[in-house]
Formats: C-alpha cells, structure tokens, sequence
C-alpha cells in the first residue's frame, strides 16, 4: 500500500517551499529580476491615479482640452509600458522554470531507480507517477505565478497604502481597518486547506494506481469479466477524490467571497465619507478621484491573495509529497570494515543467511533462517522447494535486490555487502520467474544484460536460450517489442530474458526457474544450450522440475526457511521423503522423464539444429510434444498455474 503520512496540520507551508531552493537556485536571479520587472510593472500601475488627480484638478477643473488629450497620452503609455513590462516577466521565468521541473523529474525518476527493492514493494506505482507528473506541474505553475504575485502583490498593496495614506489619513485607515479581520480569516483558511489539498493530492495517487492497474492487467480484467467491478472500483474512487474536490472549492468559494466583499465594503464607506469631505470643501475632487482609483487598483492585488494561498498551499503539499520519496534512503552502498570475517573459499557461499521482509509482522518467523550453502566454482546448484519456501527471496538476495538481515553471502571469498554494487551487478546476471522486458527493441532488451555486448555474444545469448525465433520476426533485433513484451509470447519472453541473462557471459548466475513457460521440446533445446553456459559459471537454479534439476551438479532442498538437504538428484529422490513428492507429485514419472530429457538433450546438442527446428513455434503445433507436455506437467506445474 502508498505509505501516507497521517494528515497533519502542523506543517508550515514556508518551511516545505523553502525546500525547493536547491532547484530554484540556478535561476534565482532570473526570478528575481522577473520578480522585481512585476513590481515596478504594478506600481507603474498605482500611477495612473497620480496622472487622474492631476487631470482633475488640473485640466479638467480648468477646462484645457489639450491638458485632457496630454493626460490621455499619458494613461495610455502608462498602460503599454505595464503591458510591455508583464510580457517581459513572462518571458524571462518561462525557459528557467521549465529547467527546473525538467531537473526535479530527472532527480525524482534517478531516486526511484536507486530506491530498494523493498521500497517499491510498498509504494502504489500510481502514487509515484502522479508525484512525477501532477505534483512537478504544480510546482513549475507555483514557481512561475502565486510565488511571485505573491510577493509582488504584497509589495504592490505596501505601495498603495503608502499613497493612500499620503493623500488622506483617515480614509486610508477607513480602508485599512479590514486588514485584520483578514489576515486571521486567511490563516484559519490555509490550515483546512493544507489538509484537504493533501488528501486530494493522494486521492490522484490512488486513481492513477487504479487506472493503470487495470490498463497493465487488461487481459485479466476482460478474461474474468472484471470491466464491470474495475469500473465501480474506479468510479468510488473518482467519486471520493470528487468530494475532496467539491470540498476544496467550498473553502475556496468561500475565503473568496470574504476576501472580495470586506475590501468592497470598505471602499463603500470611503466613498460616502470622501464625498462628504469633498461637500465640505476639505477635500479636492481630484484627491478623491485618485483615493478611490487607487484603492480599485489594489482591489486585484488583495483579492488574489486568497487563491495564491491556496496555490501555495498545494504547492507546498506537492513540494512534501515530492520529497516523501527524495528522503528515502537509497540503498545502502557497500560497507565497510567487515573484512575481519573468515575468508571463505571461492564459489558462492551463503553463511548463516537469515533474511525478513521489512514491511514483516516482526512476530512472524523470518522467510529464510540459517541458509548454509556452498557453491563451489563452476558448479551448478538447483534450488528446489515447495511454492512460497522461499526460493524467488534467495535468489533475490545475491544481485542484493534485498539486503540479508543476518549471515552473509560471499562470492569468490568477498563479501558482497562489502562490494560496490555495480562490481556486484557484474558479476551476478540474473533471469526471474517473471521475465520483465522493457518498451524497446528485442536487441535492447538482450544487451540491457551487459552494454558493451558485441554482435557475436548477442547471437550467441539467443542461441543458448533458443530464441532464434528473434530472426524471424519482421525487424529482427530492431523489432519492438511493445510495453512490457506483450506482444510476444510467453515463452519468448522468457527465452529473451534468459539471453539477457547469459550475454553477458557472468561469473556467477541466478536464475529463477527460467524455463516454466516453455514446451517441453523448446525447454529441451534450451537446457542443452544452458549447460554449456553453465559449465563455465558458478549458477544456482530455481527448479521445478526433474528436467530443470538435472542441469544441476547438486541440488539443494529449501524448506522451512533452511536448506533441508543438499545432494544429488538420485541421492535425494531416494533419501528425502519431501524432495521426492515435490519431484513426482501424485505420478512417479520424475526421474524417468528426466531421463528421456537428458537423452533428448544429447542428440539435440550434436544435430546441429535448423532454424526451424530451433523454434519449437507454437503450442499445438507438434501435438505429440502438447501430449507429452501435459504428462510431464500434471503435477510439478500446478504451481506453474497458479503463478
Ligand atoms: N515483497 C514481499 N514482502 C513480504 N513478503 C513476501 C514478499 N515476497 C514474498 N514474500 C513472502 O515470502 C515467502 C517466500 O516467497 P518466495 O517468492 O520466495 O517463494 P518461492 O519459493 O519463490 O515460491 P514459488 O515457488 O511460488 O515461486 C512467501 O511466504 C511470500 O508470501
Ligand atoms: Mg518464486
């Protein structure tokens, strides 16, 4: 689930904004000289009353056409320059400030990359893109407008009363005496605001979740007939994240309304004691003119504030919600001072290994306890275990995809919590139960394994994993494969991920029952391939199945969190009552089938396959390979299915 904060109210906006700094930084005199351009645009503004006084105490009272036309000359390049002037601001922040959201998405999307595993485990994917979107938009439209109308407003409003006050004192302060009442309404204002503004902000997060849930899972979604329920799912949300929304312009609509009509209502009363002044000669008409043109100036000014506030504020909860994420720790780096353990010998080596998810009821019994385990150089061990033993968590744990929470893991002697993680990542290659491919062509996705893979080796990695087929498609290895490889099949998505595991020809390979997707006579043509590759690496494989099991030198038993037993095939089917049903299940056809895979894998590794060979195509097409296919999977695949 998203992680979000409780709802607090003791959040100052100011101190959230002022994180943005460091972004804002490389811009800062281009803001700046934009923000003052505004201000002196603005005040060229509160001019224009000046030049009306004049007008009508001069001109006008002394009835001089030509003063009337110069003063109409005036007002009129008055308002250019302020036009010319707010164009100018415009076009200064423009370019900067889309820098700077374009430099925070960069940070954001780098962050997630290095966040651990385990973080995204626990965050909603959607709540991270609408931080990346919806929040960073907010944040460039805060940058560019309510920060600096925010301060060139309240320098405008200093200004006006200044003149104001210099043209006659009591109506200024006749004008002024709202300013209070104000102030406390806005700041009760912005406390509601903040909580409701966040709790939309999250709201998005959570229909973005929906919506692309539904979008990546269209497939189940239709299989199962689940338009109906995914759309009630998605219209509660839409409805919920609706009222959040009604709420919000409800406080809006109603700190407005203050906002507009006290202001107004002083002015009114301006008017009425001006007018009386003016009666009694105490004040020139002109003066009045100018008093109340000024005060109608400052009328935008003041009446912007609210909904600056509020911009503020959902920049301010943007700004939070951003950095939720830029806080969390990366994953740690590699540590040091941890040599002092004893050397162990060379292969892989698991000691004491003890791991617990983080997010785990801490009461629980961890997922893995007490994992010993060598693996010597060169030598192949399969993982085998009943469905959640544990063994996708094991294997997780060597490309420190997840962090041991006790023992340690060793490859070749060194530690690998003490290794950089990119000395490690090249290393270890790994292919998992879900081979996950990537919007790119299929030559991309191979030498996504090891960048500096030559042709040769790329041809080579599909030759191991049998995905020739690759040649057949329209573009070859330009081809696209589309999101995720959806367009592919599943056991070319799985032969491709297996080519990237083993392009990069790995010291150490981790492969996470890489073969479950293919029909028994592709995954023949593959196992032979594979033991030459693993011939020369140091590998432990994630089985199911005899035939995946016989690639193996040894096979280690995990059950119970621990390795059970460690021997060879032969040795467990006979001594371990456990090994043995996982192995056969309700038929015994185990070993055997196994056989018949070693033979077929003999007199298919010194054919010399065609290409047409090579792929076994799709299911069905051999019916007597469908037929064997189903005997072999009867039993060890029913958690296939359910994967
Ligand atoms: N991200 C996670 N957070 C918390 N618990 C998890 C997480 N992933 C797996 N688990 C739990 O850890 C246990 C081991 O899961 P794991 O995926 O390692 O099993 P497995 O042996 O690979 O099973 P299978 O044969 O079905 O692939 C399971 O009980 C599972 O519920
Ligand atoms: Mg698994």
């Amino acid at each position: 689930m998203p992680e979000k904060p409780a709802e607090r109210t003791d959040r100052s906006a100011v101190r959230s904004l002022l994180r943005l700094w460091p972004y804002v930084r490389p811009v800062r005199v281009r803001l700046f000289t934009a923000a003052f351009v505004a201000i002196l645009a603005s005040c060229l503004s509160l001019v224009i009353p000046l030049v009306l006084k004049w007008m009508v105490d001069g001109p006008v009272a002394d009835r001089d056409p030509g003063g009337v036309w110069l003063g109409a000359l005036y007002l009129l390049l008055l308002g250019i320059a302020e036009a010319l002037l707010f164009g100018f601001r415009r076009w200064l922040v423009a370019r900067p400030l889309a820098g700077v959201e374009a430099s925070m998405r960069a940070d954001l999307y780098r962050r997630l990359q290095r966040l651990p595993v385990a973080f995204h485990d626990r965050w909603a994917s959607g709540q991270l893109l609408s931080r990346g979107t919806t929040d960073l938009m907010l944040l460039r439209m805060f940058l560019a407008f309510p920060l600096t109308f925010l301060v060139v407003n309240t320098a405008t409003i200093l200004v006006g009363f200044v003149l104001l006050f210099a043209q006659d004192w009591t109506l200024g302060l006749v004008l002024l005496a709202p300013a209070v009442p104000l102030v406390i309404l806005c700041s009760l204002f912005e406390t509601k605001y903040s909580v409701v503004a966040r709790r939309a902000q999250d709201q998005v997060g959570d229909l973005t979740t929906v919506v692309e849930e539904s979008v990546l899972g269209i497939r189940i979604v239709k299989g199962f007939g689940r338009h109906r329920s995914q759309a009630r799912a998605f219209t509660a949300l839409s409805h919920r994240l609706r009222t959040t929304e009604l709420g919000k312009a409800r406080l809006l609509a109603g700190i407005w309304g203050l906002i507009t009509s006290i202001p107004e209502l002083a002015i009114g009363a301006a008017l009425v004691l001006g007018t009386i002044q003016v009666a009694d000669g105490s004040l020139s008409a002109g003066t009045l003119v100018a008093f109340l043109s000024t005060a109608l100036a400052l009328r935008w000014p003041v009446e912007s504030i609210g909904f600056l506030l509020a911009m503020s504020q959902e920049s301010a909860t943007a700004t939070d919600r951003y950095f939720e994420v830029m806080d969390v720790a990366e994953e740690p780096g590699a540590v040091t001072g941890r040599e002092d353990a004893p050397a162990t010998g060379p292969g892989m080596v698991f000691e004491g290994v003890e791991f617990r998810y983080p997010d785990a009821d801490p009461d629980s019994p961890p997922v893995l306890a007490g994992i010993d385990l060598h693996i010597r150089p060169g030598e192949t061990v399969a993982l085998v275990g009943g469905t959640g033993s544990g063994k996708t968590t094991l294997t997780a744990l060597v490309p420190r995809l997840h962090e041991v929470t006790g023992g340690r893991i060793t490859l070749d002697g060194e530690d690998i919590a003490t290794m950089e993680r990119s000395h490690l990542r090249e290393l270890v290659s790994v292919a998992f139960e879900e081979p996950t491919l990537f919007s790119a062509t299929v030559g991309e996705n191979v030498t996504m394994g090891a960048a500096d893979a030559d042709e040769r080796q790329v041809r080579r990695a599909l030759s191991v994993a049998q995905a020739d087929f690759v040649h057949d498609l329209p573009r070859g290895l330009d081809t696209e494969v589309g999101e995720q490889g959806l367009s592919l099949s599943g056991g070319q998505r799985q032969r491709l991920a297996l080519a990237r595991a083993v392009v990069g020809e790995p010291r150490f390979l981790v492969l996470d029952d890489p073969l479950s997707a293919l029909d028994v006579h592709t995954e023949t043509l593959v196992e032979a391939a594979l033991r030459r590759v693993l011939e020369r690496t140091t590998a432990v494989v994630v089985a199911h199945r005899p035939s995946t099991v016989m690639l193996a030198d040894r096979v280690a038993l995990l059950s119970g969190g621990r390795i059970a037993a460690v021997g060879t095939h032969q040795e467990l089917m006979r001594d371990n009552a456990e090994y043995a049903w996982l192995m056969s299940g309700a038929g015994d056809g185990g070993p055997e089938r196994t056989e018949r895979a070693c033979e077929g894998t003999g007199a298919a590794g010194d054919a010399g396959r065609s290409p047409g060979d090579e792929d076994a195509g799709p299911p069905g097409r051999r019916p007597d390979d469908e037929e064997e296919r189903g005997a072999e999977r009867q039993v060890p695949a029913e958690e296939g299915s359910s994967r």
